[in-house]
C-alpha cells in the first residue's frame, strides 16, 4: 500500500480551521471542498491518460487526455458526500457511485446499508472518499466491496487518519494496488473510536446531528 500524507501549509491551515469546534457548518463544508481539491491533486497523480495530438495556433502538440473507461469516484455516505464536489472539480468527467457504510457505535463494526455502483469495475480507477480514517473498518469494507467487483486500482482520499486505522488498512490490503492520501495523520483513537485530536463527527459537522 502506498501512503501519502500531505505536507503543505495551506492544507494544515485549512485543517486547523476545520478542527476548531467553533467553525460553523457552512464554513466547514466550504473548507472540506477546498481541502479535497488540494488532496485530489496528489490522489490523481497516477490517473490514466491516452496520448492525443492537438493543433495549437502555431504547431501540432503531443498531449494527453483522460483515458477510458472513466475513473469512478465513490463517496462513502454520509460524510463522504461532503467531499464529492471538491473531487469532481478536478475530475469532472468521472462517474460517481455511492456506498452507504455505517459503523455500529457500540461494536465500532461497519455494515453496508446502501450501494449504487456498477456491478463490474474491471479496468476502472476507483477513488473512495471518506473524511475520517478512524478504525479503518469502513475503508476496509469499501475497498473489499470494489475489489469484489473487479477493481484493481484503488485510491482512498481522507482528510484525517489515525495510526491504528492506517495500520489496519495496510495489513488488510497487503500486496494490492491501494493508495491512501491523507490531509494529516493524527495521534490516536479514543475509546469511542474518535480520532484524537481530530475534528469530531465529520457527518455531524457537515450536515448537523443525525437522529
Ligand atoms: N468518524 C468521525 O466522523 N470522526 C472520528 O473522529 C472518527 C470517525
Amino acid at each position: 500500500m502506498r501512503v501519502h500524507i500531505a505536507d503543505h501549509p495551506l492544507i494544515t491551515h485549512k485543517l486547523t480551521v476545520l478542527r476548531d469546534k467553533a467553525t460553523p457548518s457552512p464554513v466547514f463544508r466550504q473548507l472540506v471542498e477546498e481541502l479535497v481539491t488540494l488532496l485530489a491533486y496528489e490522489a490523481t497523480r497516477d490517473v490514466r491518460v491516452d496520448k492525443v495530438v492537438v493543433d495549437t495556433p502555431v504547431a501540432p502538440y503531443n498531449g494527453v487526455k483522460l483515458a477510458r473507461p472513466r475513473p469512478i469516484i465513490i463517496p462513502v455516505l454520509r460524510a463522504g458526500l461532503g467531499m464529492l464536489e471538491g473531487m469532481t472539480k478536478l475530475l469532472p468527467t468521472a462517474e460517481v457511485g455511492f456506498l452507504g457504510i455505517k459503523r455500529n457505535e457500540e461494536t465500532l463494526e461497519p455494515y453496508t446499508y446502501a450501494n449504487r455502483l456498477p456491478d463490474d469495475l474491471t479496468g476502472r480507477q476507483v477513488f473512495i472518499i471518506d473524511p475520517m480514517l478512524a478504525t479503518g473498518g469502513t475503508l476496509i469494507d469499501s475497498i473489499d466491496y470494489v475489489f469484489e467487483r473487479g477493481a484493481t486500482d484503488v485510491t482512498c482520499v481522507c482528510l484525517l487518519g489515525a495510526p491504528e486505522g492506517l495500520a489496519a488498512v495496510e495489513a488488510h490490503v497487503a500486496g494490492k494496488d491501494v493508495k491512501v492520501v491523507l490531509g494529516a495523520l493524527d495521534e490516536k483513537l479514543n475509546e469511542k473510536g474518535y480520532i484524537v485530536p481530530g475534528l469530531g463527527d465529520a457527518g455531524d459537522r457537515l450536515y448537523g446531528v443525525a437522529q
